[in-house]
């Protein structure tokens, strides 16, 4: 099934770029994980963010053509792939998955992709989802699907709250650890809403992003898979050694 957000997306990155993230945010986001090895990002957009990661391998897969087009261009091997279908990889594939904002697009499917995650992910290694935090007022409403405020670009993304996914992935045996994190990243592409209604809603979205300027907007889950992970060496470490 061809799903609706590849068309959306195709759109959004029309241009040269998705979003712009200002060098502190791509900071943080690589600095979740220190060692990643082999890393995959799903949902990897426009590539902006698996090219900020410090690893020795990063691939990613989006649903969206162009996006996988634009993060080619950005030097990160990247394919056209459904997260909520099979993963184009082999089993144990990666030391590190990264899920930045994805999980709120696939209308709570969230089952397949912890599937997939768990299949391609090493006994050991780390997954990291990032999600807009339901728990910011003003993330809440601008995301609401029906909200008179709503600025998320479709009408069926609401925020996450993580207490929702935790225990999904604790029921897998992973170790998982839950922090608030802030990150700014602006749509390049500003044409979703029509002029006056993006007027019409700035004095309520600047105003509700002002009185929750100081709750983190995102949260990142960091969770290692289980598994006995004594004297292996990532695959990625075997090849620099040799
Ligand atoms: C909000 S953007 C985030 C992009 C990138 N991860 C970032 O944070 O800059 C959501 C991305 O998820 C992709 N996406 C949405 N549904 C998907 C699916 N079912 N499978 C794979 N990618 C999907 C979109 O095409 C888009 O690139």
């Amino acid at each position: 099934m061809k799903r609706p957000q590849s068309a959306l997306f195709d759109r959004l990155a029309a241009g040269s770029q998705l979003y712009v993230y200002p060098p502190d945010s791509l900071r943080k986001l690589n600095g979740l994980v220190k060692d990643k090895g082999r890393t995959l990002d799903v949902g990897c957009g426009d590539g902006t963010i698996p090219q900020a990661f410090d690893a020795p391998w990063v691939t990613g897969f989006d649903v969206s053509h162009r996006c996988a087009v634009l993060s080619r261009g950005r030097g990160i091997a990247s394919v056209v792939a459904d997260a909520g279908g099979g993963f184009p990889y082999a089993a144990g594939a990666f030391d590190t998955v990264y899920c930045v904002d994805v999980l709120h697009h696939l209308e709570r499917r969230w089952q397949p992709v912890f599937d997939e995650v768990s299949r391609v992910l090493r006994p050991g290694g780390t997954l990291v989802i990032v999600e807009p935090d339901a728990r910011n007022t003003f993330v809440r409403w601008t995301q609401a699907p029906g909200s008179p405020i709503r600025v998320a670009p479709f009408d069926n993304e609401p925020a996450i709250d993580p207490r929702e996914l935790l225990p999904l992935l604790e029921a897998r045996g992973y170790d998982v650890s839950c922090r608030p994190i802030h990150i700014e990243g602006e749509q390049v592409e500003r044409s979703v809403f029509p002029l006056w209604q993006r007027l019409a809603k700035a004095p309520f979205t600047l105003a509700l992003a002002f009185l929750y300027r100081n709750v983190p907007n995102k949260f990142a889950i960091i969770a290692t898979k289980a598994g006995d992970t004594l004297g292996e060496v990532p695959a990625a470490s075997m090849e620099a050694a040799t």
